[in-house]
């Protein structure tokens, strides 16, 4: 029948897949947004002001638990339980107890704007990927790296998330450095280095303003190291966040493992004990330690300590 529409489970208009939750648009009509959002367990979500203020967004609890931050109390919420917002003055804060299925009606069109902007910021990170033949997959594996390491430190699960789209993001500001310069094999002249010192900053610029806006510092600082030698803004210890500095050790020893323009790729022994020469001048000894175990863990490094006692 004209306009009678069915779907069945799992049939979506589109669908987004952020890095910890998915987002699926199942219906819309005369700017309202209907949508079903899956949030993985211990999650932090938030339900933020409109800047129309008689915009309402409605939230009904399909499956799971989520606990809601109000007014210094906390209240939790199940399946059939649902809240809503209109004109609400700040941010509310939700985390996910278990695995969440929410249904999500929104009167202000949203869906198009997120999706737009996560898919064309990792359609930069491919490009970048691809203009550097040396680092395809390069931002997947410093994530995995880096939030194996987070979990090691105990890092709070917001600064994971955080860590985890940064570790993304981290180098696409290099978009805007030439392919050559990427591809070199040679040694950069210092004009050609002042060039890729610019991917940081860049990179920051390119987060502010959208949804991933918090994490711009991180994008910025990961090249910076402890005794101040790095860039863009030669920031020395605690003035580097610790996000920034476990990208720091993830990433240096992805392009240490890796082959590149003028050589070819080290072993993870040499990479880590490269890292371990400088750590506490370069690298934050903690997050080499921690990195330590995860590679000893996954077989890719040699225990030493158990190799000396034993
Ligand atoms: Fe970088
Ligand atoms: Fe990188």
């Amino acid at each position: 029948m004209e306009g009678f529409k069915i779907g069945r489970k799992g049939q979506f208009l589109e669908s987004v897949k952020y890095i910890t939750n998915d987002i699926s648009l199942l219906s819309r009509g005369d700017g309202i947004e209907i949508l079903t959002q899956s949030i993985e367990k211990e999650r932090l979500f938030y339900v933020y002001p409109s800047e129309n203020p008689n915009a309402l967004e409605f939230y009904f609890i399909l499956t799971g638990e989520v606990e809601c931050e109000l007014d210094e109390s906390k209240v939790i919420l199940g399946p059939q339980d649902y809240f809503s917002a209109k004109g609400i003055k700040d941010p509310v804060h939700f985390k996910t107890l278990s695995e969440v299925t929410l249904l999500w009606i929104i009167t202000e069109p949203t869906f198009r704007y997120i999706s737009n902007e996560i898919t064309s910021l990792m359609d930069v990170v491919k490009q970048v990927e691809q203009k550097d033949r040396y680092t395809f997959n390069h931002s997947d594996r410093v994530a995995n790296y880096a939030v194996k390491i987070a979990k090691k430190l105990r890092v709070n699960v917001e600064q994971l998330e955080n860590l985890n789209v940064a570790s993304y993001l981290h180098d696409i500001g290099k978009i805007n450095v030439p392919e050559e310069i990427l591809n070199k094999p040679g040694r950069l002249t210092d004009e050609e280095f002042d060039i890729i010192k610019k991917h940081p900053g860049d990179g920051a610029e390119m987060i502010k303003g959208t949804y991933y806006e918090e994490i711009y510092p991180i994008i910025e600082q990961h090249h910076e190291r402890l005794n101040g030698t790095g860039y863009p803004n030669r920031l020395k210890g605690d003035e580097i966040s610790l996000e920034a500095r476990i990208i720091a050790v993830s990433d240096t020893f992805d392009a240490m493992t890796e082959d590149r323009a003028y050589r070819k790729a080290f072993d993870a022994q040499f990479a880590l004990d490269e890292l371990k020469k400088l750590s506490g001048t370069h690298y934050d000894p903690e997050v080499v330690r921690a990195f330590e175990e995860v590679l000893v863990e996954e077989g890719l490094v040699k225990n030493q300590e158990s190799e000396q006692t034993g």
